[in-house]
């Protein structure tokens, strides 16, 4: 008897179950469909995978649909190649806080170089971008800029600006006509897989650029390009970059600070777990030599292999393109706590440490430990100016503090 019982009340319960769904879908099939997540197919809006025809309308509708409403939504982007012009996704008017954009695709930006942004992301909050290419089209403006010719100047692939909750997952930006993805006043920004790919030679190509923004991690990217691999600018607090390749290109770099006089400081970056491959900076910091209120402190350099790196280590606070707007003048940016630990490999320049600090605010706590780089099969040299510190472990080339 007992056993039967405990048999029973499992099967009443479940069809108790099925009718009750049964009966609520009947009354109100829109509340039972809301409730899942819904996707909108950008080809089924009208999108034309033919790599020319302008799907520009399929996105903006497919991005106010996924607004419109406050479940989750997915915007799905199938195989092909789809040409967009100019995007602004707004998140004024979004009801949506969990968006999802899933790209099988490529998507094509017009190569004029006349927009100052291809795809921006404006306060929107809750969005995820997963897989996709997005080719910038830059190579004709990068050979416009190289001729010395009147040339736009390009535009940023994809940008987050004020914006809050960001994934973005496993996506490829390739030939980007200025900056690949840039960060600005943002929260919490998550990027994972991340791969950036453009000549060695393009100008001002930054694969990522942090500014404004707190919270940003950036995870397993790989990333080749002409300018910084990553570049950190004012106002950048709690940065977490690990297991980063970067090559060719010019490094991981905070800065340059102080081009303006009133700028946010830089605290709290760690760059752990990353590869430099024959690029013209390792880790630097970099600021203009003249009066500013900003800073860097408090960050971490940790486990780094360089590969035949022009400047593996490096703080240059005597930045000043064309000697123009600062000469005789000294960095107002303060640097300090700034730690290098378990850093190995070859320089392809003589001097692989370089300190070269303001001179009316020195750079101060900056500790090497387990430093080991070589020159030609040889311990390379280190050069200081104006900076302070403690050297720890193994220090090779001995620290000149
Ligand atoms: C520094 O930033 C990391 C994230 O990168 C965060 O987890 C940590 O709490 C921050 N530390 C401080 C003291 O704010």
């Amino acid at each position: 008897m007992q056993a039967f019982n405990y048999n029973i009340i499992p099967s009443r319960m479940l069809v108790v179950l099925v009718v009750v769904i049964l009966v609520f879908g009947l009354i109100s099939p829109n509340a039972v469909l809301a409730s899942s997540a819904v996707t909108y197919n950008v080809v089924s809006l009208g999108a034309k995978g033919d790599g020319k025809s302008d799907s520009t309308e399929a996105f903006v509708s497919a991005w106010a649909k996924a607004c419109g409403s406050a479940n989750p939504a997915t915007i799905y982007v199938p195989i092909g190649s789809f040409y967009l012009s100019k995007v602004v996704f707004s998140g004024e008017d979004c009801k949506n806080q969990a968006i999802t954009i899933r790209i099988a695709g490529t998507l094509v930006a017009p190569s004029d170089g006349n927009a100052a942004n291809w795809l921006l992301f404006q306060h929107v909050n809750g969005v995820t971008i997963s897989g996709g290419v997005l080719d910038g089209q830059g190579t004709a403006l990068w050979a416009c800029k190289s001729s010395g010719k009147g040339c736009p100047r390009g535009a940023t692939t994809l940008e987050f600006s004020n914006s809050n909750n960001i994934n973005i997952n496993g996506l490829t930006s390739l030939n980007s006509q200025m900056f690949h993805i840039v960060v600005n006043g943002c929260e919490n920004v998550k990027m994972q897989g991340v791969k950036v790919s453009a000549s060695g030679n393009s100008p001002n190509t930054d694969g990522i650029h942090v500014q404004l923004s707190s919270g940003v991690t950036i995870l397993n990217s790989k990333i080749g390009t002409g300018d910084d691999c990553v570049s950190i600018g004012p106002g950048t607090t709690n940065l977490w970059i690990e297991n980063v390749g970067c090559g060719p290109g010019h490094g991981i770099s905070i800065g340059s600070l102080g081009k303006d006089s009133q700028e946010a400081g830089v605290q709290n970056v760690t760059v752990k777990t990353a590869t430099f491959s024959g690029t013209q900076n390792g880790v630097r910091i970099k600021s203009w030599g003249r009066p500013s209120t900003g800073f860097a402190r408090n960050v971490l350099f940790q486990h780094i292999v360089m590969e035949n790196v022009q400047n593996p280590i490096v703080i240059d606070q005597n930045y000043c393109p064309d000697n123009e707007g600062c000469p005789g003048q000294a960095s107002g940016i303060k640097v300090s706590d700034v730690t290098y630990q378990d850093i190995h490999g070859t320089s392809a320049t003589e001097v692989a440490v370089k300190f070269n600090c303001s001179p009316k605010y020195p750079c101060t706590g900056i500790q090497l430990d387990d430093v080991k780089l070589t020159f030609n099969n040889r311990p390379a040299q280190a050069s200081c100016f104006h900076a302070a510190g403690t050297a720890s472990g193994l220090v090779q080339p001995t620290s000149c503090f």
